[in-house]
């Protein structure tokens, strides 16, 4: 049993995903943390996160304990991570790790490509969605609870102009597959989004 969830930054989807797993005794993966991982490294390096040829060996020489790293988080490591996703080579390198993870026990998996490229035979494949104001306003809550000073509007812009890489990259773009359940969290809180992602899980099961 493979499940996928989908959809931009900050729009709860982690914390549904984590949920869902828990609910279901499945084994949880947050793959954005892989394309992070990767981007550190770069960044570690003092290289350009575009650099094909060394992103390419840093996805290829990843390890689990990578992604244990408390310094994956924060508008570098976004950046970062976002510009070595738009790579097809990183991309191609931990395809294979994100499918043996799901495949050895079942799984959830969030992501940008779960349900599209990953997994696109999942069962079960969720988009979770909320308003631009809404997601900028929660990462920089966020930040805020980590203790990083940031201004809204520079969250907000940093937040879209991350989406649109995203979208628009030609591998793998974010986006919902055909037969995804769409679930738009801008009104909802945890408790609401996890209600609501819990009944549309149920009715597919
Ligand atoms: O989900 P998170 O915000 O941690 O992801 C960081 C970045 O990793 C995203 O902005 C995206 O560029 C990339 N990513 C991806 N495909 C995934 C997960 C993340 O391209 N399945």
């Amino acid at each position: 049993m493979v499940i996928a969830v989908d959809g931009p930054a900050a729009a709860g989807k982690g914390t549904l995903a984590r949920r869902l797993a828990e609910s279901l005794g499945l084994p949880y993966l947050d793959t954005g943390l892989l394309y992070r991982a990767v981007g550190r490294r770069l960044l570690d390096q003092g290289a350009d996160p575009a650099d094909p040829v060394r992103a390419e060996a840093a996805a290829r020489a990843l390890r689990p304990e990578d992604l244990r790293r408390a310094d994956l988080r924060g508008p570098a490591a976004d950046h970062a991570a976002s510009a070595v996703a738009a790579l097809p080579a990183v991309r191609a390198a931990l395809l294979d790790w994100q499918r043996d993870f799901g495949r050895a026990h079942g799984a959830v998996l969030d992501g940008r490509d779960i349900g599209t490229v990953v997994f696109p035979e999942a069962p079960v494949k969720l988009f979770v969605t909320a308003s631009d104001e809404e997601r900028a306003r929660r990462r920089w809550l966020e930040l805020r609870g980590r203790g990083v000073a940031a201004e809204l509007a520079e969250v907000l812009a940093e937040l879209r102009a991350r989406d649109a890489r995203d979208a628009g990259r030609a591998a793998a773009p974010m986006r919902p597959a055909g037969d995804a359940l769409l679930l738009d969290t801008t009104a909802l809180d945890a408790e609401a989004a996890f209600a609501a992602a819990w009944s549309l899980v149920r009715g597919k099961l």
